[in-house]
């Protein structure tokens, strides 16, 4: 089992997209995965198409201890997902359990996530406690990295944020990057990748995922890439991704 957490506490860089057609094309290439939304916005819920009124979610396993099985939906053939669920935003304000706040996550969901090959966790766009939960989880971090200016700027607070969590609770986690919203001919896109690759040398997947106009529609109708349209630049990369993923590919 390979357990990532799809982080950057930068907003609107494609996380919730990468982590929706990322696992669902692992899933494709014949793995057993879930999609877990930590991000009380509910975005991923929502962009395959299954948010619901008064949903139960990981919130519930979070706050109340319940067990993930009773909160696992089928989202597409081999690809499960657990809702964030209406209370995940509660989990900032959580005063009580201390340093145990952190390691809610890894211990409620590490025997059930075990019968997965792939798990892919959403993150809030925030450095906050559902962070750190992600963190202390995940073994893996992928890191959408968006092909603009303020991009890099944020990329430095984020090794901050790494380190400064991994150094206080004695814990290290494998990060790759991914570049999405990729404009290739744009000399500040090649300037973000050989900036990106300075930062995590070996560890920037080989595949970027270039500016789509479908990877921004599909969530509207509840669809991944992949049953939107399959033919499109998207669907390609994030297919080529997951193959990357799997397969350790990176760019050099
Ligand atoms: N490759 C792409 N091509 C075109 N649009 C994209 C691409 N990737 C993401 N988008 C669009 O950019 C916006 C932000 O993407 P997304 O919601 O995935 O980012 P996020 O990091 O999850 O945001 P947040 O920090 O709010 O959770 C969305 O409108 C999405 O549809
Ligand atoms: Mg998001």
């Amino acid at each position: 089992m390979r357990m990532f957490a799809v982080m950057n506490q930068k907003g609107g860089v494609g996380k919730t997209t990468t982590a929706i057609n990322i696992a669902h094309a692992v899933a494709r290439a014949g793995n057993k995965v879930l999609a877990i939304d930590l991000d009380p916005q509910g975005h991923l819920a929502a962009g395959l198409g299954l948010l619901r009124k008064q949903q139960r979610g990981i919130a519930d396993v979070l706050l109340d201890g319940v067990d993930p099985l009773t909160v696992t939906v089928v989202a597409r053939e081999s690809l499960d997902l657990i809702p964030a669920g209406d209370r995940l935003g509660e989990m900032e304000h959580l005063s009580k359990g201390g340093a145990k706040r952190g390691f809610l996550l890894r211990d409620s969901i590490r025997d059930f996530a075990s019968q997965y090959d792939y798990v892919f966790v959403d993150c809030p766009p925030s450095s906050g406690i559902l962070g750190i939960n992600a963190l202390l989880a995940c073994q893996e971090v992928l890191i959408p990295v968006s092909g603009d200016f303020f991009a890099l700027q944020g990329l430095s607070r984020l090794m901050n944020i790494f380190k400064y969590i991994e150094e206080s609770l004695s814990t290290r986690s494998e990060k790759w990057v991914v570049l999405t919203r990729f404009q290739e001919r744009r000399r500040l896109a090649q300037d973000v990748k050989n900036t990106v690759m300075n930062y995590f040398p070996k560890h920037v997947y080989k595949t970027p995922i270039r500016e789509t106009v479908a990877l921004a529609e599909c969530p509207g109708f509840g669809k991944t890439i992949f049953e939107y349209n399959a033919k499109c630049n998207g669907a390609q990369d994030y297919a080529d991704l997951a193959k990357d993923i799997i397969k350790g590919k990176v760019m050099h």
